[in-house]
């Protein structure tokens, strides 16, 4: 089934393609597409901001598509959990990521804690045609590594260490993380929850595989 994916980062639409497009789903941006601001202040919310958005902005185009909107986040213990909703943001918008990465392992050693624990956090909002709406939340706990390790992935990957490999999410390939992530334990959830909600009303899923 072909799916419209409210996101315009390239790393997560890279990875989404790759999760779903295993279970038979192909995703699609939207040209049309008007992000919206995410001010709900949790990622279910903003997940489903986009979604919706998304939903009314291709149903005024006359397309009664399946729309699905994603929101994630890290959340650093030490850091009372931010950066959280805010993690794009973190340290404003004109910084770069080494910066922001920089940021983060400065803001951490700051509050003398040694505990390094964080986990990444996704929320994914999914509307089939004819609009009904299904929302999951997942994540995945990791360690942040003392400097950052690895060229791969995108944005917090080089300082996030997945413990079983003890690998940072840059230095695994992206078949092992897209295995792993807290993105991809979202998408099982999601596929689940459709496939549940399809044998409840007697019907032929949208979970594909
Ligand atoms: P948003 O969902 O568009 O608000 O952006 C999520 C932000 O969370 C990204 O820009 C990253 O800062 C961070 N993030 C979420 N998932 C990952 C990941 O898998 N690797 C690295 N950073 C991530």
């Amino acid at each position: 089934m072909t799916v419209y994916v409210a996101t315009k980062n390239a790393g997560k639409l890279l990875e989404l393609r790759a999760i779903f497009g295993a279970h038979g789903w192909t995703l699609e941006t939207f040209a049309g597409y008007a992000e919206v601001e995410e001010s709900a202040g949790s990622y279910a919310g903003n997940a489903a901001l986009k979604a919706r958005a998304l939903r009314a902005q291709l149903l005024r185009d006359g397309i009664d598509g399946a729309a699905l909107g994603d929101d994630s986040g890290l959340e650093v213990e030490a850091l009372g959990g931010r950066p959280g909703v805010y993690s794009a943001r973190f340290g404003g918008a004109g910084v770069t990521w080494p910066e922001r990465r920089r940021l983060l392992l400065a803001d951490l050693a700051g509050t003398g804690d040694t505990a390094r624990g964080a986990r990444f956090v996704c929320a994914l909002h999914f509307i089939a045609p004819g609009g009904r709406e299904t929302a999951v939340e997942s994540f995945l706990e990791g360690t942040i590594a003392p400097e950052e390790r690895g060229v791969g992935g995108f944005s917090y990957d080089p300082l996030f260490l997945f413990e079983p490999r003890g690998l940072t999410f840059a230095e695994l390939s992206a078949e092992e993380k897209n295995e792993v992530s807290h993105r991809a334990r979202a998408a099982g959830a999601l596929l689940a929850a459709l496939r549940d909600a399809a044998a409840a009303d007697g019907k032929p899923s949208h979970a594909g595989t």
